[in-house]
């Protein structure tokens, strides 16, 4: 059965359009871990555009499950990842102007620089993650670095525009996956994954974690928004 990871970056982005300290990301980890999730994913990204450094630090604290960095492999972001040392580390490629990780680490053309950061990482104790396309070079080339897992980017399969191309992701994925469990390599996936879309990617033989974000969070405004009406409106009669 594959485990879950919540990626908590959207708590902190509601909290930041505001810069205020509500909603808490460490509450929304607790909530989370309560609910019966693996680990707790977080991305502290460049631009500080939702995890603060200080988010990182008491999730270290507060974690009790796994606490899952996602990071690039910009030098000071290594030095607090150093220091920190979380459960796992998950590299991704990261860009200023985009919305969200937009493709996989392209860990062939920049080996030596990702090879050198994962060996830096797990010289501090701390798992590292590649996040890839579910393409055999990536993966043979993930394998070489020394990292044990990598994380499949199943944003295309997620962006499917109907059935017919939706199956053949799943297939894509599928084959990798086993590509890369024959080269000794953990499988996690994420990106893109929803209420609607995950059950055939969780299906898929040995996938070990599942790591969602927005659509959770997304979900959880629905679920919630009703009860915090109520509340308000018990305040105000
Ligand atoms: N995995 C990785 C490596 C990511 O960068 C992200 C997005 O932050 C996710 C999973 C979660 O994606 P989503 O928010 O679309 O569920």
């Amino acid at each position: 059965m594959a485990k879950l990871g919540v990626n908590i970056d959207h708590v902190a982005t509601v909290r930041e359009a505001r810069k205020t300290y509500e909603p808490d990301p460490i509450e929304a980890a607790r909530i989370c871990e309560e609910a019966g999730c693996d680990s707790i994913v977080c991305h502290l990204r460049e631009d500080r555009r939702h995890i603060r450094d200080t988010d990182v630090i008491t999730l270290r604290e507060t974690v009790k499950t796994r606490l899952n960095l996602e990071m690039s492999v910009a030098a000071d972001i290594v030095e607090i990842a150093c220091k920190v040392k979380p459960d796992q580390a998950t590299l991704v490629p990261e860009k200023r102007a985009e919305v969200t990780t937009e493709g996989g680490l392209d860990v062939k053309k920049n080996f030596t620089k990702i090879r050198s950061v994962v060996s830096e990482l797990m010289d501090n104790g701390i798992e590292i993650s590649l996040f890839i396309n579910p393409s055999r070079p990536q993966i043979f080339e993930s394998a070489r670095t020394g990292a044990k897992i990598i994380e499949l980017h199943t944003g295309v399969y997620a962006n499917a525009k109907n059935d017919t191309q939706r199956r053949k992701e799943l297939e894509v994925l599928k084959r990798a996956t086993i590509y890369a469990q024959s080269l000794g390599l953990e499988v996690n996936a994420g990106h893109g994954l929803n209420y609607d879309n995950v059950r055939d990617v969780a299906l898929i033989k040995g996938m070990n974690e599942l790591n969602i974000g927005h659509s959770i969070i997304s979900r959880a405004i629905f679920t919630g928004l009703g009860q915090a009406v109520e509340e308000m409106l018990r305040i105000i009669r």
